[in-house]
């Protein structure tokens, strides 16, 4: 069993995401924490119970950042064009959801549970990186202590999704995103090189909302919204996986090709928010920024068939792929 903590801004993707981690018979949810971004933090948050109520997922959920890890940024920008006002597609979610919440902030519960089970917990984070950063912040030494961080986020060799230079998560929270990258743990990233090869038809979500359980019927309802929005705006049918990719990496990265070198994030300007890896492999730069930074894992390719494979398995059967 793999233990895992789902940080996420759900959001239609991170909704999938978190179906996929809650069924998969070989991963172990043991708490999702909420981040602001597709939505402000009240909304994610009320998304995340509503999810788990409507779902029966019994991990706890513990609230976290609404602003930037940086104070003097300007947090105030979600995705209602992607997400829908309420960030789940205009569905309609309840506004009062009788669900609990956990008492600590999303960072404190991250390190509580780092703590408690050295070694052995993944966190796999699909928002913004702000509670990841506040946790490294108020206790650094978790970072010899998680399992493996795997994140959904960046443009490498690609352009953004928000700028031509960054993408959703980065561009959001770009400080925080650095200060998880150059930290002493393992990371592995999945960006848009690989996410935006991966997408769902409508037909293929109709078809699994045919062979699955009543969980479906939701998920592609409140997935309307967004597969409209890529439909419209980008000119692509269908649902495009990005957080899900994250997922499926835990237990199938053999789907994926990864590139190994320091990752740092440009912080302001023109190219605020971009993600720059430094390979291992290949030239070499003296005096640079990436100096002494670890070397993370980034995913440059995918075999986007064999991710959808793992996601049919994992929702419609609740079998391991
Ligand atoms: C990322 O941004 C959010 O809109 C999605 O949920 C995903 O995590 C894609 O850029
Ligand atoms: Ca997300």
């Amino acid at each position: 069993m793999q233990k895992v903590i789902f940080d996420t801004d759900p959001g239609v993707d991170d909704a999938m995401a978190l179906l996929y981690l809650h069924r998969h018979p070989d991963i172990e949810l043991v708490g999702v924490t909420t981040v602001f971004g597709n939505a402000a933090i009240e909304l994610t948050t009320r998304n995340a119970q509503f999810l788990h109520q409507e779902w029966g997922i019994a991990a706890p959920i513990a609230k976290g950042a609404g602003a930037a890890f940086d104070e003097a940024r300007d947090s105030a920008h979600y995705a209602p064009a992607v997400h829908g006002e309420d960030g789940l597609g205009n569905i309609g979610v309840p506004l009062d959801i009788d669900h609990p919440l956990d008492e600590r902030s999303a960072a404190q519960f991250i390190i509580d549970m780092v703590r408690a089970d050295p070694g052995n917990v993944t966190i796999v984070a699909v928002g913004r990186m702000t509670n990841l950063a506040l946790a490294l912040k108020a206790d650094p030494g978790i970072a010899a202590l998680v399992k493996e961080v795997v994140i959904m986020g960046g443009a490498f060799d690609v352009n953004g999704n928000v700028t031509p230079a960054a993408e959703a998560n980065i561009h959001g929270d770009p400080e925080a995103a650095d200060v998880v990258f150059i930290a002493p743990w393992k990371v592995t990233i999945l960006g848009l090189d690989v996410t935006m090869k991966t997408r769902m038809s409508s037909d293929e979500m109709a078809a699994m909302v045919k062979a699955g359980g009543p969980e479906l019927k939701l998920l592609s309802d409140l997935s309307q919204f967004y597969i409209d929005f890529y439909r419209q705006r980008v000119g692509l049918d269908g649902m495009v996986l990005h957080d899900s990719c994250a997922c499926v990496y835990l237990t199938e990265p053999h789907l994926f090709d990864v590139r190994t070198g320091p990752v740092r994030v440009v912080c302001g300007g023109l190219a605020d928010g971009k993600t720059i890896q430094a390979p291992d492999q290949g030239r070499k730069f003296i005096g640079s920024a990436w100096d002494g930074v670890p070397s993370q894992s980034v995913c440059t390719d995918v075999r986007a068939e064999g991710v959808l494979d793992a996601i049919r398995a994992v929702l419609v059967e609740g079998r391991a792929p």
